[in-house]
C-alpha cells in the first residue's frame, strides 16, 4: 500500500505537469481534442490513473497522427503500413534467429554481429514481401528508396548522371503570391542552385501583380487562378500535381485555403504574417492594416510569424517568430519597412529548415 502511495506521489509530481503539457500540446495540435466539458476536466484533474493513461494514449496518438500526415496516408493505409512494419519486423527477427541456428554458432560477439548484419539485410526484404498482400508495395518501395538515399546519399535507382554529377529528386515549391513579390524574390534567390529544393511555380490571382515580373525575370512558370475555381473542387490541386509540388509557400496571398488544398498538403503549407501572432491576425488583417493596428495599440514590439496553414486565417501552428521594436515615431510605413526586412532575412531560411526537417 505504501509503495502504491509512493508511486502515486512520484507519478503525480513528475508526470502530472508533463502530462498537462502533453494535453496542452494536443489541444493546440488538434482542436477536436479540447476537453471543453468542465465535468470531464474535473474528473481528469482528480484522477491520476486516468491522467497517466490518457497521457500515454495521447503521446501515441500524436505520434501516429504526425506520421500519418508526414506519409500523406489515409487512416486505413496507415494501419496497413503499420501492420506491415510490425509483421515484417517480427518475421525478420524470427528468420534471422532461424538462420543463425543453422550455422551452429554459440552466442557471443561474433553471433550478435552476424545477427545485426542479417537483420539489416533481411528487414527490407521482409517488409517488402509483407507489403504485397497488404497492398502497400508502392509505399514501401518509396520508403526503402528514400532510406537508401539517406544512407548512401544517392537514389537507389540507377543514378542518372547529369552534367557529370548525380541527380537527387528535388523538392518543388509553389509560391502563392499576389503582391509586390519581394518575399518571392528573396525565396527564389535563396533556392537558386540549391541541391534539393527549387521554386517551380508562382501561383497568382492578381493580373498585373509585381510578383509576375519577378517570375518572368527568373524564368519561373506562373499559374493564374480564379476565385470560383479555387474555392470549389480540386482542379488547381491537380494542376499543381503536374509540377510535382511538395510544399506550398504563401508569401502575400490573401485568399483562405480551401479544403482540397488543406487535404492535399497537410503540414506542407507555410505562411508568413507581418505581426507577432496571435495578435493582429485573422480575416481582414493584412498589409498596412496590421501595422496601423499595432501602432494604434501602442505596442512596443512587432515582428513576423511563420506558421503552418490550417482552415482558419493565421491560426496554424507557429514555426518561427522574430521581433522588431516599435518606436514612438514609427508610422505604418516605417514599421512595414522594418517588418519586411525581418521577412527578407528569415523567411527563406525557415522554409529550408522546415523542409529539411530541422524545424
Ligand atoms: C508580407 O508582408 C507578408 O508578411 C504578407 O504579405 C506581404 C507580402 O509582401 N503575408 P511582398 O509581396 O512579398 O513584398
Amino acid at each position: 500500500m505504501r509503495l502504491v502511495l509512493l508511486l502515486k506521489d512520484v507519478i503525480y509530481t513528475n508526470e502530472f505537469y508533463r502530462w498537462k503539457n502533453i494535453l496542452n500540446c494536443a489541444q493546440k495540435y488538434d482542436r477536436k481534442l479540447t476537453i471543453a466539458n468542465s465535468k470531464r476536466l474535473f474528473f481528469v484533474q482528480n484522477n491520476i490513473e486516468f491522467q497517466v493513461f490518457v497521457g500515454f494514449f495521447m503521446q501515441f496518438w500524436i505520434m501516429f497522427k504526425r506520421l500519418k500526415e508526414k506519409w500523406k496516408l489515409s487512416w486505413t493505409s496507415f494501419v496497413l503500413v503499420f501492420s506491415t512494419f510490425a509483421i515484417g519486423g517480427s518475421s525478420c527477427g524470427y528468420l534471422g534467429r532461424k538462420l543463425l541456428t543453422l550455422t551452429g554458432l554459440e552466442s557471443g560477439l561474433f553471433y550478435y554481429t552476424l545477427y545485426i548484419i542479417l537483420m539489416c539485410l533481411l528487414w527490407p526484404l521482409c517488409v517488402i514481401v509483407i507489403s504485397i498482400p497488404l497492398g502497400q508495395f508502392g509505399f514501401f518501395r518509396n520508403y526503402l528508396r528514400k532510406m537508401s538515399q539517406t544512407i548512401f546519399g544517392v537514389s537507389s535507382k540507377a543514378p542518372k548522371p547529369q552534367n557529370g554529377s548525380f541527380s537527387i529528386k528535388k523538392r518543388n515549391l509553389a509560391l502563392f503570391a499576389s503582391g509586390a513579390g519581394s518575399n518571392a524574390q528573396k525565396i527564389i534567390e535563396h533556392f537558386k542552385g540549391h541541391p534539393s529544393i527549387r521554386v517551380s511555380l508562382i501561383v497568382c490571382n492578381k493580373p498585373g501583380a509585381g510578383v509576375l515580373q519577378i517570375a518572368a525575370d527568373n524564368d519561373v512558370p506562373v499559374l493564374m487562378i480564379e476565385k470560383k475555381d479555387f474555392e470549389q473542387g480540386n482542379a488547381y490541386v491537380k494542376e499543381l500535381s503536374k509540377y510535382e509540388i511538395d510544399f506550398i509557400i504563401l508569401a502575400g496571398f490573401l485568399w483562405k485555403m480551401p479544403e482540397a488544398f488543406l487535404n492535399a498538403f497537410p503540414r506542407h503549407m507555410i505562411n508568413i504574417h507581418p505581426s507577432l501572432l496571435p495578435k493582429y491576425g485573422g480575416k481582414g488583417m493584412y498589409g498596412s492594416r496590421v501595422h496601423e493596428a499595432v501602432i494604434a495599440a501602442n505596442e512596443k514590439e512587432s515582428g513576423i510569424t511563420v506558421h503552418y496553414v490550417n482552415a482558419h486565417y493565421d491560426e496554424g501552428e507557429h514555426l518561427f517568430q522574430a521581433t522588431c521594436a516599435v518606436d514612438a515615431t514609427d508610422t505604418p510605413e516605417t514599421l512595414a519597412t522594418k517588418v519586411h526586412a525581418l521577412e527578407h532575412l528569415h523567411f527563406a531560411r525557415v522554409i529550408e529548415d522546415v523542409i529539411e526537417g530541422r524545424l
